[in-house]
């Protein structure tokens, strides 16, 4: 259809219109044309009747890695057992388990499991995500892994944004000054002459790459936007360096204290928020979020989506923990989910809210009101449209 219009729905435009009750609104080859009350609409196509539930953007998930092998789920009980993620990680499982399975894994099958993983996002009402190498760790891996994510925009109707983080871990057997240098000289060079990514990512943290080194890559990013791991595991100050360099995105931040948060709330850096690798690695400090929004920063939310830390691939039950453990009430959750995303990735001029001329990425919900999501656990959407094409119908 190249035309259609949506009658009798509970409209979340996440645009100066707020909720429109009784909405109507038409999609005119991929963008919404026309936005109002259902009896202000005289048209006679193609029509959905919503009867009365919800119609919201689809989710922008600023952050996830969603391209690899396998899974890591006897990682997860090691854990509920009481090992620590850094404990785990020193024995050989954690990043590095997750790259010796996708340097096993031919390229075919790495792109079968994204497929999946791609199809878990959108029948979850994600319509847009960013997507991260950093589990291949070598000029081929990181490379093929960039390469499939590229491709699941044309075969799924994700709309990807993908990052390079080959600056995820240090491989085994490699000094960690030297694979730096081979990530800026060799990878980085080779991932923007193939125009592969839109973004640059790196995991500052102590056991995986400095500040000095967050700092080079920036150095060497060219016209690439910058998103940066920071402040999992211990206040490094990563929020302030992010500032710094201008990164577009500092994510994790579940120890930044409150200079970071000063810091961002100067800044266009967007807070990207992970709440689901927090509960995934069975730990209680969640980050800040109310003293960042009260601060003024501009709040993402996303799912991390990884076989390691957040086994999550729905932004419903990322909403539904930062409702619970961070204090963030439903409205905040679905501004940090759409239109911060959208943000956080450079994209708000075209998707995030539901305003006319921007791509139709919408999700009909069973519910009548949107602080229901994020509340109930296990509810999907009945369909999902990506720059108007159904992609997801039950
Ligand atoms: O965002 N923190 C670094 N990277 C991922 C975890 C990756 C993994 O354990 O596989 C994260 O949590
Ligand atoms: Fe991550």
């Amino acid at each position: 259809m190249s035309e259609f219009a949506i009658i009798h729905a509970s409209l979340l435009t996440m645009g100066d219109r707020g909720l429109i009750r009784d909405g109507a609104m038409m999609v005119r080859d991929g963008r919404i044309s026309w936005i109002g009350a259902t009896n202000e609409l005289a048209y006679g196509g193609d029509t959905v009747d919503a009867r009365g539930g919800l119609v919201s953007p689809g989710f922008v998930d600023s952050h996830t890695h969603l391209v690899f092998a396998g899974h890591r789920a006897g990682e997860f009980d090691q854990r509920n057992a009481g090992a620590s993620y850094q404990e785990i990680a020193a024995a050989g499982g954690g990043i590095k388990r997750s790259v010796e399975q996708v340097r096993a894994a031919s390229t075919p099958e790495l792109t079968q499991q994204a497929t999946r993983h791609a199809e878990w996002l959108l029948a979850n009402g994600t319509t847009s995500a960013e997507v991260k190498s950093g589990y291949g760790l070598s000029l081929t891996d990181e490379l093929r892994l960039l390469e499939v994510a590229g491709g699941l925009e044309a075969s799924t109707g994700l709309a990807v944004s993908p990052t390079f983080l080959g600056a995820h871990a240090v491989p085994t057997g490699t000094d960690g000054d030297e694979y730096l240098a081979h990530v800026l000289h060799d990878m980085l060079p080779a991932v923007k002459q193939q125009g592969l990514a839109r973004a640059v990512d790196m995991f500052v943290e102590d056991r995986y790459f400095t500040p000095d080194a967050a700092r080079k890559l920036a150095a060497h990013r060219g016209d690439l936007a910058l998103r940066l791991h920071v402040d999992q595991f211990g206040d490094a100050g990563g929020a302030a360096l992010a500032v710094e360099l201008g990164a577009q995105s500092a994510d994790h931040l579940e120890f930044t204290g409150e200079a970071g948060i000063r810091a961002l709330a100067a800044s266009n850096t967007v807070a990207g928020l992970l709440p689901a690798s927090v509960a995934a690695l069975g730990r209680d400090h969640y980050a800040n979020a109310r003293s960042m929004l009260d601060a003024g920063c501009r709040v993402a939310l996303a799912t991390d989506f990884n076989p390691g830390t957040a086994p999550y691939a729905s932004m419903a039950s990322v909403m539904h923990l930062a409702r619970l453990h961070m204090g963030m009430t439903a409205m905040e959750c679905w501004q940090a989910s759409t239109i911060r995303g959208a943000e956080s990735l450079g994209w708000a001029a075209d998707r995030g809210s539901l305003e006319l001329g921007k791509r139709a990425d919408l999700v009909l919900w069973d519910v009548a009101d949107p602080e229901e999501i994020g509340y109930w656990v296990g509810v999907f959407p009945r369909k999902v449209w990506v720059a108007g094409n159904l992609r997801v119908s039950r």
